[in-house]
């Protein structure tokens, strides 16, 4: 039902497919009265014609015409039934259309929780399967509803009117057939369920193991990731051994007690033939109407299995749709500008402060998942065109703030005001460009990467990024220049190169806040000077959070904020902080040790001098 809630822009085809089986099934059942017909005309003719007496007159031109009855039938349920079939092949293509597109749409809006559980290759296997199976489903079954209902309807009429008991034995046939199918379904379903998990899995490793295969080929775990992919379809052969084997062993059960039943249905018909009570013309057509009656039962079964498989797929389906974009797991806020705010939402009499900071975090902590928190009460201000510095230990959460500040996350308590964010996140994120700490390209050119926070852009404005990056400086060795293809997330580039890219794809978005977490930390001496060149052209006007990896950028802002424990430990000047005896000292002093300990210590921060 959901299903077609869901697709219901589909109803005219589902309509047109269920008026041609109609047809079809109508023309199907014509044909048993009509044979049954010719037989009464050819036995009395034979009988005649035994008894020496001439054919009987209009016999031949009977039978012509039941022939040619039967030729109608046959072409209507041709013609029609290729109808159909068009229209089930149109209708499953925009349903799978409907379906994927309805999927991505919603994995578009997921919050960033949501990919740090799944594994990539899992969602789109997932996302198949269920595509597949509920599409098949939907297909068959308009196909075949009508043809059940009426065939079943009509079948039961008609021997009920010849001789009631007949009708009485297929009414039982029918419950019992589809209640063996039931439950043959439901352990048959389990078992796929678990089947379909090593497949995901298995498709989930795959996919990661494609994408990061210098890694796996470097620590030569070839073998090894062989033998888990092996592993988990090993398991379904197991799986599906016992799936197949209660299967086939209750279709045994079933179509045996359906064949007991059809001996008593087709003892019935011989002996009241014998006995008179038939002629031998409606024994032909109660025959051809039993094989007809064996039909729907088997679809029926099959519409069963088949449904519980769709009900299966449209279920981890619909899991993903049911998942709130809204809940970012956090009881926290969201990025917001409360001048933004709805009227009824801001105070009374408040006005839109003047002069209020570009950012500015009030007592915000956060953790992932259920874990201890990773920030604690975080609470700092940033003015429009200011430089803020984050400094801390690695995995001291300066990263953490940068997703904080994206709304990837909502924070656990306090909040986060963004000068310009509206009430949905993309006008947030227009307000920020961010360079990642992992430069995060996609397959395409390097126009089209670092474009592509702005696909309008000329290629007079990307070349000026690009030169503002020391981008143009590589690309001008290259051969195709801007339109090289750069693989699968900037394989064929260096990790400096990529990094330069992600720099000018955060360059040309233009926009008023920039984040950059170690936006150069890949970069050789002599190109990091030239990228900070332009990084510092940029950063003027603009209010910038800055993790960086040199301490002699971080020389360079208004503000340093050091994190230790997760908490803020200092803020002020980077003159303040070099003399105040924290962290910020701490590290001054260590880059100008020679000694072992202190390099190490140093370590600990990404930082170097
Ligand atoms: N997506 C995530 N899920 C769970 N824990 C995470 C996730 N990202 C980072 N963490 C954890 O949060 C802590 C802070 O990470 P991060 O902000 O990246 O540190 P930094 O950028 O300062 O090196 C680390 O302990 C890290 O293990
Ligand atoms: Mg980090």
């Amino acid at each position: 039902m959901r299903i077609l809630r869901f697709t219901r822009s589909l109803t005219p085809y589902y309509v047109g497919i269920m008026i041609a089986a109609a047809v079809i099934t109508g023309a199907g059942i014509a044909v048993p009265f009509i044979t049954g017909a010719a037989t009464d005309v050819v036995v009395g003719a034979v009988g005649a014609v035994a008894n020496g007496e001439a054919v009987p007159e209009g016999a031949i031109r009977s039978v012509v015409l039941l022939a040619l009855a039967l030729l109608a039938a046959s072409l209507v349920e041709t013609f029609v039934s290729n109808i159909g079939g068009y229209w089930g092949d149109v209708m499953s293509a925009k349903m799978r259309t409907i379906l994927s597109t309805r999927y991505y749409e919603q994995l578009l809006a997921l919050p960033q929780r949501y990919f740090d559980n799944e594994l990539s290759g899992t969602i789109v296997a997932r996302l198949n399967r269920s595509i597949t199976e509920v599409t098949n489903f939907m297909k068959s079954f308009s196909n075949m509803f009508v043809t059940m209902l009426m065939t079943t309807v009509a079948v039961l009429a008609i021997s009920a009117w010849h001789y009631w008991p007949l009708a009485v034995l297929l009414a039982i046939a029918y419950p019992t057939y589809l209640w063996l199918t039931a439950l043959t379904s439901r352990k048959w379903q389990r078992l796929e369920n678990q089947k379909n998990e090593h497949v995901d899995l298995a498709s989930g490793r795959f996919a990661e193991v494609v994408g990061q295969m210098r890694v796996v080929k470097s620590f030569a775990r070839e073998d090894s990731e062989l033998d888990e992919f092996g592993n988990h379809f090993d398991r379904t052969i197991a799986l599906t051994g016992a799936q197949s084997r209660h299967w086939h062993m209750m279709d045994g059960i079933r179509r045996a007690v359906l064949n007991v039943i059809f001996f008593g249905l087709y003892l019935i018909i011989f002996i009241r033939t014998v006995m008179g009570f038939f002629t031998p013309g409606e024994m032909v057509m109660l025959i051809q109407l039993m094989a007809m009656a064996k039909q729907p039962v088997q679809n029926l079964s099959w519409v069963v299995d088949s449904a519980q498989r769709a009900s299966a797929g449209s279920r981890s389906y619909f899991e993903v749709m049911d998942l709130d974009p809204a809940a970012t797991g956090g009881t926290g806020s969201l990025p917001r500008d409360p001048d933004h705010a709805p009227e009824a939402t801001r105070a009374p009499g408040t006005q839109p402060a003047a002069g209020r900071p570009a950012v500015s975090f009030d007592g915000v902590t956060f953790g992932y998942e259920d874990h201890a928190p990773v920030l604690n009460d975080i609470t700092f201000d940033a003015h429009p065109g200011e430089r803020i510095a984050f400094v801390g230990e690695s995995g001291g959460g300066k990263s953490t703030i940068v997703s904080l500040l994206l709304g990837f996350y909502a924070s656990r308590d306090g909040s986060i005001e963004v000068r310009g964010a509206g009430p949905d996140m993309s006008s947030l994120r227009r307000n920020i460009g961010v360079v990642f700490q992992d430069p995060s390209l996609f397959s395409g050119t390097i126009a089209e990467n670092i474009a592509y926070g702005r696909p309008e852009a000329t290629q007079a404005e990307i070349e000026a990024v690009a030169q503002r990056a020391a981008v143009a400086e590589f690309v001008a060795k290259l051969p195709q220049g801007y339109d090289t293809m750069i693989g699968e997330r900037g394989m064929k580039l260096s990790g400096g190169q990529k990094q330069r890219i992600a720099v000018a794809r955060a360059m040309l978005k233009d926009a008023p806040i920039l984040v950059l977490d170690e936006a150069t930390s890949a970069l050789d001496t002599k190109s990091e000077r030239l990228v900070q060149q332009g990084l510092d052209d940029l950063m003027r006007d603009r209010t910038s959070f800055i993790i960086a990896h040199r301490l002699s950028t971080i020389a360079e802002v208004d503000r340093i904020v050091t994190l230790k424990d997760g908490r803020i430990d200092e803020i002020g000047s980077p003159d303040e902080l070099a003399a105040s005896g924290g962290i910020y000292a701490e590290l001054l002093s260590l880059q100008n040790s020679a000694s072992k300990a202190d390099r190490k210590r140093l370590k600990q921060f990404d930082v170097v001098g």
